[in-house]
């Protein structure tokens, strides 16, 4: 699944198309823009606005139980996977993936949950869900998920542990904002924080969120993907 993840530094081969995609959509979001401070941290307003505008966090997306019936169900799998580091994309650290098509029906249920909630109406949904198990020193390097394989909604649960996710936006490093991603949290990426911005699971030494330290233990996050659809994504490709 790492096809999804291509490094910050390492920008996709542009299009024969692209002079035709400069414009950016949503490039100046409206004052309206509510400010989330329970979730979203940053020195910019500017910042705040651009990834408040376009991305969610929901506390307790899922109960405890349903927490535990999902990690229940993927335990055997992962188990059955060694923890790895150094990959060749080079932009994970410290943890082990699968992709998972066929679920109990409680957590299908789930799933359902996520992908209506989350996508817009008749979204072209990657039937296979990522799964990655990140260890407690684990972490995601900065990167943007590749546009070729992935749509413009990136939706994950955090299952195990809270974590903070960095966005930084990729042509102004001073555009940055902190996310808290409570466990059993659901986070909805879309546009610009999709786009124009890295995540990044921060290492347990760097988390933190508003100067308080944020514990990391194993986290497993379930992240359901749309595939590209050229005339969303469009506005969005580098030239
Ligand atoms: C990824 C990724 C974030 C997460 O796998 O591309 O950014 O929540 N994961 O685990
Ligand atoms: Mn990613």
């Amino acid at each position: 699944m790492s096809c999804v993840r291509s490094q910050a530094n390492q920008k996709e081969e542009s299009s024969p198309c692209d002079s035709l995609q400069k414009q950016v959509p949503n490039a100046n979001p409206t004052h309206t823009t509510v400010i989330d401070d329970a979730h979203f941290s940053s020195d910019s307003k500017e910042a705040l606005e651009m990834v408040c505008s376009s991305m969610k966090v929901h506390d307790d997306f899922i109960t405890k139980e349903e927490e535990i019936s999902m990690f229940e169900e993927l335990k055997p799998v992962l188990q059955r996977l060694i923890y790895e580091r150094d990959h060749w994309d080079n932009a994970i650290e410290g943890y082990r993936e699968t992709e998972r098509a066929n679920w109990s029906s409680q957590n299908q249920a789930i799933i359902d949950r996520i992908r209506s909630f989350a996508f817009d109406e008749g979204a072209n949904h990657i039937n296979t869900v990522h799964i990655l198990d990140l260890k407690k020193n684990g972490f995601i390097k900065p990167h943007i998920d590749s546009v070729r394989f992935c749509g413009d909604t990136i939706a994950g649960i955090s299952l195990l542990s809270t974590s903070v996710m960095r966005l930084v936006h990729e042509d102004n490093k001073n555009l940055m904002v902190d996310v808290l991603l409570r466990q059993r949290s659901l986070y909805v990426m879309k546009g610009m924080a999709r786009y124009k911005f890295t995540h990044e699971i921060l290492k347990e030494e760097e988390s933190r969120f508003k100067g308080e330290i944020i514990p990391r233990r194993r986290r497993i996050s379930v992240i359901c993907r749309n595939s590209p659809n050229d005339e969303k994504t469009d506005g969005y490709l580098q030239s």
